[in-house]
């Protein structure tokens, strides 16, 4: 099937089989492997992007399923080219990655849910992230950088006084 895809900021004609994941099309038809095949059947969440702003299973959908949607991956996370966004920097300082297999996807839903709430409490952290799992068990430093990220996203909106 013919299809067009818009992937961080771009859109991409493809052709792809009906029954192609959207993951698979993210990573083998552009070459975009930061979303992570896990477990490849919705448990995981090392496959995560954002569909409309919202984070997704990218495994759980077919590449069909995204035509007239905005995906985002964790490379169209950064401002610019050898840039981190606010969250991904937050992650380094705080030592929020250890193999770094989640993480992409734990940046992607720290995305989704400072978009959504700019100060969330420490439950609301834990709760966004749970669809994710670390096999490093690194969660305290995840939910850490998130914190710090949601607190240098207040300032940096602050007007100057
Ligand atoms: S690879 Fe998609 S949820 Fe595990
Ligand atoms: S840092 Fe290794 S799986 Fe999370």
């Amino acid at each position: 099937m013919r299809i067009e895809l818009d992937v961080n900021g771009t859109k991409h004609e493809l052709t792809v089989e009906p029954r192609t994941t959207l993951l698979d099309c993210l990573r083998d038809c552009l070459d975009l492997k930061g979303a992570h095949a896990g477990c490849e059947h919705g448990v995981c969440g090392a496959c995560t992007v954002l569909f409309d702003g919202a984070a997704v299973r990218s495994c759980l959908m077919f590449a069909v399923q995204a035509e007239g949607s905005i995906i985002t991956t964790i490379e169209g996370v950064t401002p610019a080219p050898g840039e981190l966004s606010p969250v991904q920097d937050a992650f380094c300082e705080t030592h929020g990655m250890q193999c770094g297999y989640c993480t992409p996807a734990m940046i992607l839903a720290a995305h989704a849910l400072l978009a959504d709430n700019p100060q969330p409490t420490r439950e609301q952290i834990v709760e966004a992230i749970s669809g994710n799992i670390c096999r490093c068990t690194g969660y305290t430093q995840i939910v850490e950088a998130i914190a710090l990220a949601a607190e240098r996203m207040r300032g940096a909106n602050r007007p100057q006084a």
